[in-house]
């Protein structure tokens, strides 16, 4: 195989940017992602890939359950706070202020919508997890453009 026309190729996938909770133990973690895209209508079902050696990996492979908040169009400094490990203090994390739902996982009130998902699969075949989710819980915090990884600039694949 051409390893840059695969990398060009893969590239080429389109992307939104999430913000992607879950629980660790007693606490909550997030991190921002994009490997995400709806996978199923009847359950709905949501597939997301997880790099294996995180903190995050861990309490969704544990907790069995995460959340993933959808980003607004110009919220790229909300989606760069996740790109590595985050303290929680309180229901906070650094200035990130969140809440949670159904599941425990943790939502950011800044978000413009999300979904909570029980884990159903976890499938371990490379250097990060898919993993297939039922979203049992969602909503919606106001309308709005959600942002792209191609907004900002990024990319994370190939
Ligand atoms: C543009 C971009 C997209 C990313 N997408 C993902 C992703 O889809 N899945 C993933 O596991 N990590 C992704 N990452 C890496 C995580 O954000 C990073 O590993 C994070 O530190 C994990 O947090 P944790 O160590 O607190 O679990 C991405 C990083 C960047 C820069």
């Amino acid at each position: 195989m051409d390893a840059q026309a695969k990398k060009t190729a893969l590239r080429g996938i389109t992307y939104g940017l999430y913000v992607i909770g879950t629980k660790v133990g007693d606490d909550v973690n997030a991190f921002t992602g994009n490997w995400v895209t709806q996978a199923s209508f009847t359950p709905p079902l949501v597939a997301i890939g997880v790099k294996k050696d995180t903190t995050s990996f861990e309490g969704i492979r544990d907790s069995k359950v995460f959340s993933v908040n959808v980003l607004e169009s110009g919220q790229k400094d909300l989606a760069f706070a996740f790109f590595k490990p985050v303290s929680r203090v309180g229901n906070k994390f650094g200035d990130v202020e969140f809440y949670t739902s159904t599941t425990g996982s943790p939502i950011l009130r800044d978000a413009l919508s999300w979904f909570e998902c029980q884990v159903t699969d976890v499938i371990d075949r490379g250097d990060h997890a898919l993993i297939l989710g039922e979203v049992i819980d969602a909503g919606v915090h106001r309308e709005g453009q959600p942002l792209t990884l191609a907004e900002t600039g990024l990319f994370y694949g190939g």
